[in-house]
């Protein structure tokens, strides 16, 4: 079967490790099935792994690949959740495409449990943006956020896969957003959703209750400043970098919570599921690409000028 792997890492030339090509079928383990993918979306995690991060050279090569939606051997139409049981791993767990093989094949085996069935007012693309990048921004705002005591939310970044869904997901919520991008596009396009857009760094009319924070270093103590009395800072990576200075003096006086968030629980992503259908909304979608185009994929990705995902459409 076809399939995108890392062959090696490279830090600076991600793209240069990146091989797609014939591979053996998956292995199936007690309790595993093989799902026939539709449709898979990438993520920034993908050109980590390329880069050698979470991915050491002794699991090379490896499938990559955390999202996808597609079929079973019965007929099923699912979405895989991409968090399996991992006694190898000292989290508990790991993603697909850290220790078990990714999403970007034709197809791939997951434990039966893994297993949502898909909505029918959910097309495979639509399903296959949303178990990494939008579970993680759901669980960023309703879970550790609490964001149904907010009123005001911002997002930093807002171009990026967890950042466009946490600035949909708010403003469905009924919550003032505010988002922030360095590009006047990207900027256009977060009004045109319906949030504030302001340049990184910019004074907000108001201080906000929940911010989503995924860039790091170049926006953090924006983030910091912005934070009303109370306000919950939720963490969920570092794409600039993740060696920040904190104003603990801001941090006791103002009472703000910093919180960490990795993916969410299977039970969130059906609720997200059911959000979607019940609120009528869909992923932001950036670009689709037949799988025989998965290298330009990834090298769109790397450029950074994406807005919202980027998808794999596997029939084309
Ligand atoms: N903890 C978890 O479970 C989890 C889950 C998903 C993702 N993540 C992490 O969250 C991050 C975002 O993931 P993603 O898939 O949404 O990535 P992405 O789609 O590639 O988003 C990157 C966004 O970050 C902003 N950005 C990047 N470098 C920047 C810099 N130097 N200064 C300011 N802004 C910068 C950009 O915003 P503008 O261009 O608009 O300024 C860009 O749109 C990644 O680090 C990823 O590993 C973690």
């Amino acid at each position: 079967m076809r399939a995108a792997s890392a062959i090696a890492a490279s830090p600076d030339k991600p793209l240069s490790v990146l091989t797609v090509g014939e591979v053996a079928e998956p292995e199936l383990p007690e309790g595993w099935v093989a799902v026939e993918v539709r449709a898979a979306s990438l993520n920034h995690h993908d050109l980590w792994s390329l880069r050698g991060v979470g991915l050491p050279g002794d699991r090379l090569p490896m499938i990559l690949g955390c999202d996808a939606a597609g079929v079973t051997p019965e007929g099923d139409e699912v979405v895989i959740y991409p968090v399996v049981a991992d006694s190898g791993d000292p989290r508990g767990m790991s993603l697909l495409s850290e220790r078990f093989p990714g999403t970007l094949a034709e197809r791939v085996a997951v434990p039966r449990d893994n297993l949502i069935p898909k909505p029918a007012g959910l097309s495979f693309l639509d399903a296959a943006c949303l178990p990494t990048a939008w579970l993680t921004a759901y669980n960023m705002l309703v879970t550790r956020g609490r964001v149904d005591l907010a009123s005001s939310v911002l997002v930093q970044g807002a171009g990026g896969g967890v950042a466009t869904a946490a600035v949909v997901l708010a403003l469905a919520m009924g919550k003032t957003v505010y988002a922030t991008s360095r590009d006047p596009g990207k900027r256009a396009k977060i009004a045109a959703l319906g949030a504030v857009a302001v340049e990184p760094g910019a004074r907000l009319p108001e201080r906000v209750d929940v911010v989503i924070e995924s860039v790091g270093q170049p926006t953090f103590d924006h983030s910091m400043k912005c934070a009303a009395p109370g306000a919950r800072i939720v963490v969920c990576g570092a794409t600039g970098g993740h060696l920040a200075t904190v104003d603990l003096r801001r941090l006791f006086a103002m009472r703000l919570e910093l919180l960490g968030s990795v993916m969410g629980t299977l039970p969130e992503l059906e609720a997200l599921m059911d959000l979607l259908v019940e609120k009528d909304i869909r992923p932001v979608i950036d670009s689709i690409y037949g799988f025989s185009a998965v290298a330009d994929a990834f090298a769109h990705l790397e450029s950074g000028d994406v807005f919202g995902k980027v998808a794999l459409d596997f029939l084309h």
